[in-house]
């Protein structure tokens, strides 16, 4: 009984026949366990005799059948391991990454320029109200400044209580938006989009501007030109730059100057700070006090200078870039070639 048993257990050829060998042998009906009950009819000497042997017998099985299961699993595993290694020294695929968009890369580094010189980000709507995009920055309802900025108005059903909404013509409302809520004094830009009706090869409808605000108890047109130096020379990474205050016109700003910067064109590539060429860049002046007063800020003892420059602009003029429509078409290949697709 006892070799034919181990015999059986030996020559299983997997798990599953090894469950039917412990079955037939161990299970309820199973060959030993009928022996082992019929020890119960036996005579007390015989099962004496008996008992003892088929006990052994059924714990022997019961080891060799778990020692059998256990070597099949170890082997399973081990076909596994071999079957599924993964050889870590193979090169990796490679993969593309997005990168940042050239006008997302110019914002976050305008932002980090402005930051080292205490200046903090504000925002506002880019669905604004013709109050704080026009009225509030002096220009009243009859202004010509309204037709020059090619507005784009929402449009309006019969009866709508709102006041008249527009797509933000420029980042100048952030300044009202800022004094609002935050106060003097107060350093603060504003990047963000603007819209306006206007479109060829440096025109879009939707682009980008920056803003910036200082209000403070004496602030100076002096403060104002070091300001747009420093940053000048920090973003386009010169050690000199040359700047032009030329009088300007901007309702919200009295005086005002728009600044030209000295540059020069060799083969294609933009030289700042050298040369005999003068580049418009930005708008620019002293906060008017009317623009105070809209804001809730009292004109006799806050002042404050105001910039506006265009994002794209700058990054047009950093990178190379001719066609400022080219920003807004999503066209990797020209990402790439300006090295900012992956
Ligand atoms: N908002 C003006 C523009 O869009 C720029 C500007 C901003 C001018 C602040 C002066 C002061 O052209």
């Amino acid at each position: 009984l006892r070799e034919r048993w181990l015999g059986r257990v030996a020559e299983a050829a997997d798990e599953a026949a090894l469950e039917e060998v412990r079955i037939a042998a161990l299970g309820k009906k199973g060959e030993i366990t009928l022996r082992m009950r019929e020890l119960g009819g036996m005579a007390p000497e015989e099962r004496l005799r008996v008992a003892p042997v088929l006990n052994a017998l059924r714990d022997e099985l019961a080891a060799a059948i778990a020692a059998r299961r256990a070597a099949f699993r170890d082997a399973a595993l081990e076909a596994r391991l071999r079957e599924e290694w993964i050889d870590v020294s193979l090169p990796a695929r490679p993969r593309r990454a997005g990168t940042i968009h050239p006008v997302s890369q110019v914002t976050e580094e305008i932002v980090l320029i402005f930051a080292e010189m205490g200046f903090a980000v504000a925002e506002g709507p880019q669905v604004e109200d013709d109050w704080h995009n026009f009225d509030a920055l002096n220009i009243a309802p009859d202004h010509p400044a309204r037709q020059e900025h090619d507005t784009f108005y929402m449009a309006r059903a019969a009866g709508d209580a709102r006041p008249p909404h527009v797509l933000r013509t420029h980042t100048s409302p952030v300044q009202i938006r800022a004094m609002q809520e935050r106060g003097a004094p107060l350093r603060v830009i504003a990047p963000g989009r603007v819209f306006r009706a206007d479109y060829d090869q440096t025109h879009s409808p939707m682009f980008h501007q920056v803003e910036g605000l200082a209000i403070d108890r004496d602030v100076t047109m002096a403060q104002l030109k070091w300001t747009l130096e420093e940053f000048l020379k920090a973003f386009f990474e010169v050690e000199a730059i040359d700047l032009r205050f030329r009088a300007s016109h901007f309702p919200f700003t009295e005086p005002s100057a728009e600044v030209d910067m000295r540059c020069s064109w060799k083969d294609g590539v933009l030289k700042v700070g050298e040369g005999d060429g003068w580049m418009e860049i930005l708008g620019s002046g002293m906060v008017h006090p009317r623009v105070l007063t809209a804001a809730g800020l009292d004109p006799a003892q806050w002042q404050g200078f105001a910039f506006g420059m265009g994002i794209d602009r700058l990054a047009m003029l950093k990178y190379g870039i001719p066609d400022l429509r080219a920003f807004f078409e999503s066209d990797l290949r020209w990402l790439r070639h300006y090295g900012f697709g992956a």
